[in-house]
């Protein structure tokens, strides 16, 4: 059963991938509505959608997952006929600090949306063609010897940090709520992202934002930790196949074919940024070893078979064209993630949402 998004809720839409998303969606379907939610967390920055803001399909919502009263009166004003999920806690070492925004965002949060979504589509309106697309995370099935064959859809859940944790438990409420309710749920399970408008708490946009300012490149343990690296639009268009063609209830798996140790990506960083802002002396030398993330995963790997097949999924950008870019953008981008570094992006969300 294939479905054609008109009006869609698009929550977490100002942060790192659902801004990607938004920016994605609109550029490809500009005569459909996208409804931008976010709370504005610290992870939240509403600078990453005001290219948008004359765009006659865009409007911002400035609120809250866990307002049941503003989802329903959402869905029902603007006719939504399509929920995409990003809106998360979504940071493995804030997880180990501080799991409670993680169980109360993620778990808690994900069920108000499923509620209200009920709610309105199933109890009060009966509309039947609906969806409700959750993104989800390859850390839900934990984490990968060397040899270990890549996720699939069929692996076990076996997370490992309370972020991973609160992402498993918020897939298995989705998926009750297809079974017990009959809700058009899809679920998709990605690995790590890269690109514009990631906030530099993240392993690569923190690396370029230190080599700019000489800082030292904090390596976690023996840096011999493997993750696949998918480009943010990459991930966007298997969500976008997803939102039209993806089959009710079930999982799919997106990656990008591309592992990556962190010591080899962050010395390739490094290589790049004495290409594009040589600082006299290599890059590298600023490469330090530091105390490994308790319960750190070894190894992510995704097998992305089930989309490719069925979806007709591809990335478009390889390795070596999407980290190029990506240190570009942080390049022309610096007063961007120069305001978060220091702050001062949140002066304007005070004043402007107080
Ligand atoms: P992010 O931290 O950059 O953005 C999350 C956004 O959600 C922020 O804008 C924040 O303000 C918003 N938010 C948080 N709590 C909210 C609430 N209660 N109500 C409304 N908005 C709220 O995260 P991201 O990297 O863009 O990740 C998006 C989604 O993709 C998450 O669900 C994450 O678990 C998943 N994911 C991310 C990656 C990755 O590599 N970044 C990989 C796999 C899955
Ligand atoms: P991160 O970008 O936080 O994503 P995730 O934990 O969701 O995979 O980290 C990517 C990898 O890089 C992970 O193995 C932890 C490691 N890492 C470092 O070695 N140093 C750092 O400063 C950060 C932020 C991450």
């Amino acid at each position: 059963m294939s479905h054609n998004p008109h009006h869609l809720l698009v929550t977490g839409a100002a942060g790192f991938i659902g801004a990607n998303f938004v920016h994605y969606w609109l550029d490809r379907y500009p005569m459909t509505r996208v409804i931008a939610l976010d709370a504005l967390t610290y992870a939240g920055n509403r600078a990453n959608l005001t290219a948008l803001d004359d765009h006659p399909g865009f409007q911002f919502v400035h609120g809250d997952i866990l307002d049941s009263d503003l989802i329903e009166r959402l869905l029902r004003e603007e006719r939504i006929d399509t929920l995409v999920h990003f809106a998360a806690e979504s940071h493995v070492d804030r997880s180990i600090h501080g799991p409670d925004a993680f169980l109360k965002t993620n778990i808690e949060g994900t069920h108000s949306l499923l509620k209200a979504a009920k709610k309105v589509w199933l109890d009060d309106q009966g509309v039947e063609d609906h969806r409700f697309h959750h993104v989800s995370t390859d850390e839900v099935y934990g984490t990968l010897a060397a040899a270990d064959p890549p996720f699939s859809e069929s692996n076990q859940y076996l997370p490992n940090s309370p972020y991973a944790a609160s992402k498993a438990s918020s897939d298995h409420i989705v998926r009750s709520y297809h079974h017990t309710y009959g809700l058009n749920t899809t679920i998709s399970n990605c690995s790590n992202n890269y690109g514009p408008y990631q906030f530099p708490e993240k392993l690569i946009p923190l690396i370029i934002a230190h080599c700019l300012d000489g800082k030292s490149l904090p390596i976690y343990g023996d840096g011999k930790q493997i993750r696949d690296w998918l480009y943010v639009d990459d991930h966007n268009r298997g969500i976008d196949l997803i939102l039209h063609n993806g089959r009710i209830d079930n999982t799919y798996n997106i990656g990008g074919n591309n592992e990556w140790t962190n010591i080899d990506i962050v010395t390739l960083i490094c290589e790049l940024m004495d290409e594009h802002h040589p600082a006299g002396a290599p890059h590298r030398q600023l490469i330090s070893y530091v105390r490994d993330r308790p319960g750190h995963d070894r190894r992510y790997a995704i097998n992305a078979g089930k989309i490719t097949n069925e979806l007709g999924y591809a990335p478009a950008e390889t390795f070596e064209t999407g980290i190029r870019k990506t240190v570009q953008w942080y390049l022309d981008n610096e007063p961007w993630w120069r305001a978060i570094m220091d702050g001062s992006y949140r002066e304007w969300i005070e004043k402007n949402y107080a």
